[in-house]
């Protein structure tokens, strides 16, 4: 018998051959928001890491919505063609069935940074920074930028670039979508009452602060009718007076209503007063917590790394899916180790195959 690591799963009509996701990473290394051939080399190997849902890094919507100078986007016609050169390559080299997603973004006040390995942080005045957006005039953090806070117009415009980064996404090819909209990037920023502090009918109630991220997911929607739509939320915010996991599960609700097929269960990221305890598996009972509540499939990830610790949050019903990343970039071929650890039949590429044999020599001295 399969393992549930391993047993596929259908979200949104689109089948998933098991339920190992490569989580969205950043990797700073796009040219004016065009995929390189970093990521070129990047997709392949997670095309071959054995997950069967590979969430392809944080993807902006506009220029200004990058965090950094080298994050990838999906706002021009470069972007879409360098995309889709990178995707059709891994796809060329991808295990059966394996399917590919973007994760769509802005990332809202927190735009104009350095890259991670720069330290992060706002770019200074001389590094070429640029005017950041958010809900309110709120800045992330003493010495941030302080963004300017949309406007009603602003916002529609915003709506629009995210349907347009949606069609660029299906004509690449991708098969789904993940709206990000946590880690305090711009729909996170709408979503937490610590940024937003609007009083127009996109801030107050909860309600009112879901009304600019439904509307993105709406039209994201009707942009890439035949593409599978989730979202990764923050499913609290860890700061008092922030969102709460009360909270975080009315999110999942209302973007469950709005047809959303998955939520990823992630957390924090909006505050830097936020206190995150740590440790294996420590955003698992949050997305227990939106399964429960919400009954929609719910994918959990936060250290995440041991086969038999993802097959035991499956097998107990907390989740429905593990997205991995740090774990795939330390073993770009977790997913053959697990199904080595969980006996599964696995098929890897002809070319690869007589190393595959190694990965159960390697798990079964691990057992020993
Ligand atoms: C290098 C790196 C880049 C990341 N970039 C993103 C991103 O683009 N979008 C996102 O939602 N999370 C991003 N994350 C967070 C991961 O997706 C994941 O939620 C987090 O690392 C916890 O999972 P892990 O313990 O398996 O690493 C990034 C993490 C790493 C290590």
């Amino acid at each position: 018998m399969s393992s549930r690591l391993f047993t596929p799963i259908t979200l949104g009509g689109i089948e998933l051959p098991n339920r190992i996701a490569v989580a969205p990473m950043c990797q700073y290394s796009a040219d004016d928001g065009s995929a390189t051939d970093w990521h070129l080399q990047q997709w392949m190997t997670y095309a071959m890491s054995g997950a069967g849902m590979i969430t392809l890094e944080m993807t902006d919507v506009e220029r200004r919505g990058r965090i950094s100078h080298g994050c990838l986007g999906l706002y021009s016609d470069a972007n879409e063609a360098a995309a889709k050169r990178a995707l059709d390559a891994a796809r060329r080299v991808a295990g059966p069935g394996v399917k590919f997603g973007v994760q769509l973004a802005h990332a809202g006040r927190k735009a104009s940074c350095r890259r991670a390995w720069e330290g992060g942080g706002p770019l200074g005045a001389d590094e070429d920074p640029w005017q950041t957006v958010s809900a309110s005039a709120i800045p992330y953090d003493d010495g941030w930028h302080t963004p300017h806070a949309l406007t009603e117009a602003g916002i529609d415009v915003l709506v629009e670039k995210f349907a347009a980064g949606a069609r660029r996404a299906a004509r690449a090819g991708f098969d789904f979508i993940e709206l990000h909209s946590a880690h305090g990037y711009l729909l996170h920023q709408f979503l937490s009452p610590l940024s937003n502090r609007r009083t127009d009918r996109y801030g107050g109630p909860l309600e009112n602060r879901l009304r600019f991220p439904l509307a993105v997911a709406g039209a994201v929607r009707d942009a890439a009718p035949a593409l599978m739509i989730g979202a990764r939320i923050s499913v609290t915010d860890w700061v008092d007076g922030g969102l709460s996991v009360e909270d975080g599960i009315g999110i999942a609700r209302a973007y469950r209503d709005a047809g959303l097929a998955y939520i990823c269960c992630s957390s924090g990221g909006n505050s830097p007063l936020q206190k995150i305890p740590g440790g294996p598996g420590y955003q698992v009972h949050l997305a227990e917590a939106v399964k429960k509540a919400v009954g929609v499939p719910v994918r959990a990830v936060g250290l995440i790394d041991e086969p038999r610790q993802a097959e035991d949050i499956l097998a107990q019903g907390r989740a429905d899916m593990v997205a991995l990343a740090r774990a795939i970039l330390a073993d770009p071929r977790w997913g053959w180790r697990a199904a080595a650890t969980l006996g599964d039949p696995f098929t890897v590429a002809p070319q690869l195959a007589r190393g595959a044999f190694l990965r159960k020599k390697w798990a079964q001295d691990r057992q020993a």
